[in-house]
């Protein structure tokens, strides 16, 4: 699976809820987009964090330009079901006698997993969309659902595959089915914090991708400690210093090395999930710092974008998860 990241058509970011799956997504999409790749940024059902993020007044409910080389689309269950049944039905008139009447709609909204095949078959779309003669966008960046959801949503094609047949539905999932598992054009992007819990959800998410036979490519650290503290004094004296008794118990000095221990603390616990992660999934790690600021807007998303470029430079795909 060598070659660069930013080569890839498709990039699913996964993980956990609140990890930094959106922030992770733009910061990517905008160090890509920088680098000269037409990019496009697909979030499912997500609550317009990209006004905020970039700093532009859109719904995104359609695909929307965020800046040079950057578009966004927020995807709707409906829209996208809508959009997805007249790719297939080939027709906005048939789709509309089909899917529009009112006692389909109420038995397509029972239908499990509709709404998220057709979320994903628009990403997939968008994948192989053409405009003046080459691809609209060269990749795409789905901002996937929380890990509960997104072994669900991915593992949809194959189950259409598998039990549904041949007809106007399979194509695509085919299609999409082969995408998903190539990992020369796609690859899921695991994304963490350095932290009990999410480490363990993203190991077990691993695995569940593995079973699945979907490619993992390198797997983001969100949100870590500064690893060192860099008090001026030699680490020995540092470490004898944060011991001692009576520097403990000084009025003036106390306080301060109580802080210094917990930032250490903090730091060494994310040092330990991190060197667990890696044991667990041997593939390559990004690592993202914590920006402690008051607003977290698209220079946010551009520090992190910085921070992410010589990684992503120097990864090296051939790594793979046992
Ligand atoms: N590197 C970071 N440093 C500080 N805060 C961050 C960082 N990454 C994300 N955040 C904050 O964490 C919260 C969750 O991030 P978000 O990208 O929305 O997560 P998700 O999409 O996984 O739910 C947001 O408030 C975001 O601003
Ligand atoms: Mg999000």
């Amino acid at each position: 699976m060598a070659g660069p990241l930013f080569g890839r058509r498709l990039l699913i970011i996964a993980g956990k809820g609140g990890v930094g799956r959106t922030t992770v997504a733009c910061a990517l999409g905008a160090l890509a987009a920088r680098q000269g790749k037409r990019v496009l940024i697909a979030q499912t059902r997500s609550k317009n964090r990209l006004r905020e993020l970039f700093g532009v007044e859109r719904d995104f409910s359609e695909v929307a330009q965020v800046r040079e080389n950057l578009w966004a689309v927020n995807m709707t269950p409906e829209a996208s079901l809508r959009e997805y049944g007249m790719m297939v039905m080939h027709s906005a008139f048939l789709y509309r006698q089909v899917f529009e009447r009112d006692v389909v709609r109420a038995f397509l909204r029972a239908v499990p997993g509709l709404y998220d095949y057709a979320m994903l078959g628009k990403t997939w779309f968008h994948t192989t969309e053409q405009q003046g003669g080459r691809p609209r966008f060269d990749l795409v960046i789905l901002d996937g659902p929380a890990t509960g959801h997104i072994l669900t949503l991915l593992r949809l094609p194959k189950i259409i595959l598998d039990t549904i047949p041949e007809g106007p539905m399979t194509g695509p999932a085919r299609d999409s089915w082969s995408l998903l598992t190539d990992p020369k054009r796609c690859l899921t992007v695991l994304t963490t914090l350095a932290e009990d819990l999410p480490v363990t959800e993203t190991i077990q998410l691993a695995q569940g991708l593995r079973e699945l036979t979907l490619p993992c490519g390198p797997v983001v650290v969100n949100r870590l400690y500064p690893p060192r503290l860099h008090s001026g004094l030699p680490k020995l004296a540092f470490d004898e210093l944060l011991r001692s008794d009576s520097a403990q118990s000084d009025e003036t000095l106390g306080p301060v090395l109580r802080a210094a221990r917990l930032h250490r603390q903090r730091a060494q616990l994310n040092e330990h999930h991190v060197a667990r992660l890696h044991k667990a999934l041997p593939l390559p790690q990004l690592h993202l710092p914590y920006l402690f600021r008051d607003s977290f807007d698209q220079t946010a998303i551009d520090e992190l974008g910085d921070r992410l470029e010589g990684q992503v430079a120097a990864l090296d795909l051939s790594q793979r998860a046992k």
